[in-house]
């Protein structure tokens, strides 16, 4: 039997949307200095969300030393206590917002509203709650009494969790009270600029957060500015090696995220069911936007053909269509250049030789789409077993023993997340022991907490996020006397 699926289409009344937004700088919403604006799309639809400001050198001026400002003479000052009571706040109106900010954060990304509601948002505000807790502790973070923070940080973040990214990056950054300028992607600027109401609307001081809108060019301008003390980055390898190198010869503080190509991976022993949904999971939640998805499949030879037939009929079953339909898994492709990006790492895996299986899904006819896709018989060498696709495409490696499995998981210069799937706990932190990889779930996957730590080894970054670790980019240890 089949289950027809009557669409529930979200209401985006609550919405209210302008026509042009303006950069966030000094508490105010302030016209960019060269009079550009660009369109930020609808991935889904093709249509144009709202114009945003193109953010230039002046701009990006402007809004340093509006956080210099606001850091000399207000925040730095301000006990800490004091700081923490604006985290909670603007916790609070997270909450208070949260139907609103997901349906903007679904219609400018693309991603189903069942995941900006579910997840992105409550975890948004649980990253401001969390944070608000740390304000007045920081001498428990690890630095005993003898830290400081930077002054002005800078921040920049990519399109695939538009405002998780954004509170992964400002409450722990105003927690240690530093002041920030941020800069948004440019595909998806307009959760961002709700966030700058909702600064004005929790009455934080002016300039605490600036935020400038704009594309490459603008973050480039953020990153070598002499005013910012800290620079801190989520997006690509390739964007970050270019900042690293960048501020090479300056004192500026580095933190990166950047890519990965995570191992997920299922032992005989494992439950293969509950293994199925992580897998699943691990590389279709966030049509595969995820920088820690489990994008290579390490599945033990002896049951590896039960797993994929079970994988293929689950595939089959993934709703794919408008992302504001409750009963929609997988949304749209973000942008263009990364659709592209897929189908041509897609073809390479067909080039070279894996075999190929895609789900069978109508693909809208608006919009930019990608229907769930697997590949079998994939081999180390393959250009899909190595490069971040960032997109819905797993690719599937076969192992014998459990020391193979280690040394296929670990042959990777990223080094991000894993997943273990087993029925013995011993086998789980034998393997953990041995993974090179940030964070390692066992029997889950893409589960996120803003109380753990999350980060890379090698080319997949710099710095922690999250947890009392992920204070410490935010200290300087300053030894006192
Ligand atoms: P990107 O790294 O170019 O963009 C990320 C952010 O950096 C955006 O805000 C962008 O405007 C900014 N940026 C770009 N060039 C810059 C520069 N020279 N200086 C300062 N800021 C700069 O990522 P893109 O092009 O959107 O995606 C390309 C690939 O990167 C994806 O296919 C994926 O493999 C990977 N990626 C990884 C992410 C992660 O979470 N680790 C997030 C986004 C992309
Ligand atoms: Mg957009």
């Amino acid at each position: 039997m089949v289950f027809e699926y009557a669409p529930s289409i979200e209401s985006t009344t609550i919405l209210k949307l302008a026509n042009r937004y303006q950069h966030f700088i000094g508490g105010k919403m302030v016209a960019p200095a060269g009079g550009k604006y660009f369109d930020s799309l609808n991935p889904a639809t093709g249509e144009v969300v709202a114009q945003f400001a193109q953010g230039s050198k002046k701009d990006v001026d402007k809004a340093v030393q509006a956080a210099q400002n606001a850091y000399d003479k207000i925040w730095k000052k301000m006990p800490a206590a004091e700081r923490g009571k604006y985290l909670f706040r603007i916790a609070r109106i997270i909450q208070e917002r949260s139907r609103e900010l997901a349906v903007a954060e679904t219609i400018d990304n693309g991603k189903p509203i069942r995941e900006t509601r579910d997840v992105d948002v409550p975890l948004v505000a649980s990253h401001f709650f969390y944070h608000a807790g740390w304000a007045d502790k920081l001498q428990y973070a690890g630095l005993g009494d003898k830290y400081s923070s930077y002054g002005v940080v800078g921040q920049i973040i990519p399109w695939n969790f538009p405002l998780l990214m954004l509170s992964w990056k400002i409450a722990p950054a105003l927690a240690t009270g530093n002041t920030v300028v941020l800069k948004p992607a440019e595909t998806t600027p307009l959760t961002a600029m709700l966030f700058a109401e909702i600064c004005q609307q929790a009455e934080l001081p002016a300039g605490v957060v600036n935020i400038i809108t704009g594309d490459g060019e603008t973050g480039k301008e953020l990153v070598n500015h002499p005013g910012i003390a800290k620079i801190a980055f989520t997006g690509s390898t390739e964007v970050g090696r270019i900042i690293a190198q960048s501020i090479g010869n300056t004192d500026k503080a580095l933190s990166l995220e950047l890519g990965g190509k995570g191992a997920n991976i299922i032992f005989e022993d494992a439950p293969i069911d509950e293994a199925v949904e992580g897998i699943i999971n691990g590389i279709f939640f966030n049509q595969g936007h995820v920088c820690c998805a489990g994008s290579r499949l390490l599945v033990q030879e002896n049951v590896a053909g039960e797993v994929i037939e079970k994988l293929k009929k689950r595939m089959s079953l993934i709703r794919l269509g408008n992302p504001l339909d409750k009963n929609t898994d997988l949304g749209a492709i973000n942008n263009a250049p990364q659709l592209a990006k897929i189908k041509e790492l897609t073809q390479a895996g067909i080039d070279e030789g894996a075999e190929f299986w895609q789900a069978e899904v109508n693909l809208p006819t608006t919009g930019l789409w990608c229907p769930p896709t697997l590949f079998t018989g994939v081999w180390q060498s393959h250009r899909i077993a190595r490069e971040e696709i960032f997109g819905p495409v797993l690719s599937t490696i076969t192992f014998r023993t459990p020391e193979e499995a280690i040394e296929k998981a670990n042959n990777t210069p990223y080094g991000l997340s894993a997943g273990v799937w087993s029925d013995k706990g011993s086998r789980t932190l034998w393997a953990a022991s041995k993974l090179k990889a940030g964070v390692i779930w066992s029997n889950t996957f893409n589960k996120f907490d803003p109380t753990s730590p999350f980060g890379g080894y090698k080319e997949s970054g710099w710095g922690r996020e999250g947890g009392r670790h992920g204070l410490l980019p935010y200290l300087k240890s300053s030894v006192k006397g």
